[in-house]
């Protein structure tokens, strides 16, 4: 046996101020796998990732939210751990970038690069907020397009016309923040010198480090020569403030990739196993893998390994970049409902569906995956409850009928269980290079061939024949044995069903080196349906609560949609309805006992509504049109009773008010006349 690799794995940190979506789960769930892979072979397998905690974007989204930085990420950070546990992302640590090992190792790998001459200064003119008193990124700097005359346009690029440009070009520049006119001033700044690097890069990023399609994209970028790195930030900002320094902070994509080497040592620290310097040190023999994006190659393949060569870090090993998640072949769409939060699916579908499928479609390469959301109903409950599944739940009657639920140890398909073993290093193969598409494959034609065989014997014919029930058994065995070597082989895909799997085999947690082996006189436990079809039903209602969830997020700071005229947009009116779905929405005048704001909320308001024999709890994001909710306190409004409730950051949602209009101050609640009671029906 050759000794068990140490490997260390990461994925992308998510930024701390928004959910994660379906497309931040490709690659967290694409990175598990793996991860479950090395672990089910024996290897020491380490999977850190944190919470991306840094950056103005999260410091004005706590400003507008009312609470502070700290609170704001300690919420987001809860929310993410929930979202990848019920994902079945299992990490070794799951830490954040606002942490005193990310303090401490950012600072380090700083005074290192300064020590060595890597680090420049000099002043930068940028335009700055007179009335917030900060400097704008280019992000937060609106104005008219200097090609093509658009108005509001971004300080980078215009949406328009594509043209890019400087800030300093816009016509008519404004802050996005305040709204003020922004102001040219100069400041210190820092920099990286990455130029120092550039030939040590040129060697790492063409020595197997990167997939082909990327080694291009980075080798253009190398020969059109390195620029050096703007490192730092002004005051005010929330990130880390450099050492020496004061009132200048590390920009946040500096310290965001030290957060996983931050996390590691956060683990180490719990567990004594593990030692920093032999997967960190320069003389490293361990593997380091960062799983991420092709958006984000060049901090990855270009900023990072330069700081850790610079700072006398070992580099990694190599990067897996994946390309983009497209719902049915189109770009996530709000309106279309495919914009879908990883809570969203969550509520409505089981997380390994997503799993088999993602497996089902990931290559190695880059390219973008498109989740066809009919396909994906076809394909999960084709393959896994009509193959995989179908073999134990075809077999495990007869053995708990016919042999008390105990296994024959004679093999009656002895060309078929080494056709099986022989699959094996070529499954293992294409987990181990990311080929989970080729792997899926390459199970499921055994699933086919196992269901095949099965058929052929047909023990369900055998079984009515006299003097042939220990056919029936040996057949039998054979089935549920091959469907426990596809289970293994699933494992790292499907730990729930694994485990389910395991408790009906009633064999202890199976691990890659166990499809040698086979059951035979072995009791089973009770057989209990292991997987369901999803019902596309389901899927329905998961893309009509996405676009609840775009009504729930409608940014209150939006302006009212115009028609250029200076008319209100219409909204279109929505598909016809036949009278009984109408007539299902029992809708009920509501009187309104109490309204208050949502902590860590900006745009809910709580409401407790009383119709008639029973008392609501109501979330509805009114609060920009209503700012002292008291007032709404003893007034009717109307409300739908019968919508189902739903599970929310804050509590339940027990039912929708009804109000109008296009959002912001614009919000108008409906009420009945005077007269009406609560609790009477709208008819
Ligand atoms: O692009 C992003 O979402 C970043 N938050 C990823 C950071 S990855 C690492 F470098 F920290
Ligand atoms: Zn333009």
């Amino acid at each position: 046996m050759s000794e068990p690799r140490k490997i260390l794995v990461t994925s992308a940190l998510p930024y701390a101020n928004g959910s994660i979506h379906l497309g931040h789960m490709l690659e967290y769930i694409q990175t598990d796998m793996w991860v479950r892979f090395q672990k089910h072979r024996g290897n020491q397998c380490i999977y850190v990732c944190a919470d991306d905690a840094h950056g103005s974007a999260i410091m004005l989204r706590a400003e507008k939210e009312g609470i502070t930085p700290e609170q704001l990420i300690a919420n987001v950070k809860a929310e993410h751990s929930a979202d990848f546990a019920d994902f079945l992302v299992d990490f070794d640590n799951f830490h954040s970038t606002h942490s005193e090992e990310n303090r401490e190792l950012s600072s380090e790998i700083y005074l290192k690069l300064r020590e060595a001459g890597h680090i420049a200064q000099r002043s930068v003119t940028q335009y700055f907020d007179p009335q917030k008193q900060m400097f704008l990124a280019d992000r937060f700097i609106k104005g008219t397009c200097p090609k093509c005359a658009a108005a509001d346009q971004y300080g980078d690029n215009c949406e328009k016309c594509g043209a890019t440009y400087a800030p300093t070009e816009l016509k008519d520049p404004k802050s996005a923040i305040s709204g003020a006119t922004p102001v040219l001033k100069d400041s210190q700044h820092f920099f990286f010198k990455l130029p120092d690097f550039q030939q040590m890069l040129e060697g790492w990023t063409r020595s197997g480090t990167l997939q082909d399609a990327v080694a291009n994209k980075i080798a253009e970028w190398l020969d059109a020569g390195l620029q050096e790195w703007d490192i730092s930030r002004d005051a005010p900002y929330f990130g880390f403030e450099i050492p020496g320094e004061p009132g200048k902070y590390f920009y946040v994509w500096l310290d965001a990739p030290i957060g996983y080497m931050a996390s590691f040592r956060n683990l180490c620290a719990r567990r004594p196993e593990l030692d920093f310097d032999a997967y960190w040190g320069k003389d490293s023999t361990a593997e380091l893998y960062h799983f991420i994006g092709k958006d984000i190659i060049n901090f990855h393949a270009l900023f990072w390994p330069a700081m850790l060569e610079g700072a006398g870090y070992r580099k990694p090993t190599a990067l897996n970049v994946h390309g983009f998640l497209t719902v049915n072949g189109e770009k996530m769409s709000k309106s279309r409902g495919t914009f879908i939060k990883a809570r969203t699916y969550l509520d409505h579908l089981a997380p390994e569906y997503l799993r088999y499928y993602f497996a089902s479609k990931l290559g190695r390469g880059v390219d973008d995956l498109d989740v066809n959301l009919d396909d994906f109903v076809q394909k999960v409950n084709s393959d896994l409850v009509g193959k995989v599944v179908n073999i134990a739940s075809r077999c495990a009657g007869f053995v708990h009928k016919g042999n008390n639920g105990v296994l024959v140890a004679a093999n009656a398909a002895p060309e078929l269980t080494q056709a099986f073993l022989e699959a094996t290093p070529s499954i293992a193969e294409a987990y181990e290079v990311r080929d989970f598409a080729r792997a899926m494959r390459e199970i499921m034609a055994l699933a086919d061939r196992a269901n095949a065989w099965i058929a052929e014997k047909a023990p369900w014919s055998l079984a009515k024949q006299d003097g042939r029930a220990d056919e029936v058994q040996a057949v039998c065995a054979v089935g549920i044995n091959l469907f426990r070597q596809l289970i293994i082989f699933l494992k790292p895909v499907l730990p729930e069903l694994a485990r389910e799997a395991e408790r009906f085999l009633n064999v202890e947690p199976l691990t890659w080196n166990d499809h040698a082996t086979w059951l035979a006189d072995h009791s089973l436990n009770p057989f209990q349906a292991l997987m369901t079809r999803i019902d596309p039903i389901k899927v329905l209602a998961m893309t009509d609560a996405s676009k609840q969830d775009l009504a729930a997020a409608q940014d209150p700071a939006a302006p009212a949609p115009a028609t250029g005229n200076g008319e209100l947009a219409k909204e279109p009116l929505a598909a016809e309805i036949d009278f009984d779905a109408f007539a299902a929405v029992d809708l009920r005048v509501a009187l309104i006992l109490k309204a208050e704001a949502v902590e860590g909320a900006d745009k809910l308001l709580r409401l407790t509504l009383d119709i008639g024999d029973e008392q609501r709890n109501v979330f509805s994001g009114i609060k920009s049109a209503y700012p002292d909710p008291a007032a709404l306190e003893g007034r009717l409004t109307m409300m739908i009773a019968n919508l189902k409730p739903r599970k929310m950051r804050f509590g339940i949602s027990e039912g929708m008010v009804m109000a109008a209009g296009p959002g912001d101050k614009e919000i108008y609640l409906l009420s009945p006349d005077s007269g009406a009671k609560p609790g009477q029906r709208i008819k």
